[in-house]
């Protein structure tokens, strides 16, 4: 796992969003992987940059995301559809027919979950998977105690999870309870994973997940069992990481084929 700590939030965004660019610059129809959350929106914002300044093309990407809330009407501006078509494929002038969300308002979930896993099997690997984590360790919405081996399936969302996703409804109650989320093995499939995490919040979780045992009472910890997991995060974010002064250390000395930043 390459663990990189900078000064701030927009830094870790920026970083991460080089390595995406670099790889949609060689390969413009890649297929990436999509989360929602505060965690990612500076690396939209950089690629969105990047597009508008730089030219970089984004209308080939295929995409799927992570996750989306169970029984949100359609066209629900929280529904994790109409949150990355505002802020991931406008901005970025993807091509909406190539973004794929799992299906929360099916009528037959389980079969939206088997259908979501034959479009990945289709269309992916998926080459470059970004993901935030929550502060009880979840990724995509794969809860404590989900299995290292589950596929994208529903999940009652953990009481912290909707408290914390609260701030985007007018009351909590209107937090779903159920999600349709990718496994943590539809994730580790990915060729490459990127985590962001920023702020004193998600400190215990970075560390569980970047220096704890692999278990799944943190699923962020099944990054450890990944060939190429990439963290960027900030300093309050790395604050409890015991081994933070070696990842600076190793980050100065990289050798020069990894240097991605340079690209
Ligand atoms: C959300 C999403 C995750 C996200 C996490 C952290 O509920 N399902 O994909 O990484 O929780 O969210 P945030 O980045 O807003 O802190």
């Amino acid at each position: 796992m390459q663990v990189v700590i900078v000064d701030t939030p927009a830094e870790a965004g920026r970083l991460a969003a080089l390595k995406i660019s670099h790889l949609v610059r060689h390969r413009p129809d890649a297929v990436l992987g999509l989360a929602t959350g505060s965690s990612p929106l500076a690396i939209y914002a950089e690629l969105t940059r990047e597009v508008v300044d730089n030219g970089l093309d984004c209308s080939r990407v295929r995409a799927f995301a992570l996750d989306e809330y169970v029984g949100l009407p359609p066209g629900h501006p929280e529904s994790y559809r109409a949150v990355l078509d505002r802020d991931v494929v406008a901005p970025l002038r993807m091509d909406p027919s190539n973004v794929h969300v799992p299906d929360g308002a099916a009528a037959d979930l389980a079969k939206a979950c088997a259908d979501y896993e034959a479009r990945i099997a289709e269309i992916g690997p998926v080459d470059l998977q970004i993901l935030g984590i929550g502060a009880n360790g979840h990724i995509g919405f794969n809860e404590p105690t989900s299995s290292f081996a589950s596929r994208t399936r529903i999940k009652t969302l953990a009481p912290k999870t909707r408290a914390d996703n609260a701030r985007f409804f007018e009351i909590p109650d209107q937090v779903p309870m159920h999600c349709l989320t990718q496994g943590l093995g539809t994730i580790l499939d990915a060729t490459t994973l990127v985590l962001v995490a920023q702020g004193e919040a998600k400190a215990d979780a970075v560390a569980r997940m970047v220096e704890g045992p692999v278990s799944s009472v943190c699923p962020g910890s099944a990054l450890q069992l990944h060939r190429d997991a990439n963290v960027f995060v900030d300093e309050a974010a790395a604050s409890r990481l015991t081994l933070a002064d070696y990842y600076r250390y190793t980050f100065a000395h990289r050798p020069d084929w990894q240097r991605f930043e340079d690209f």
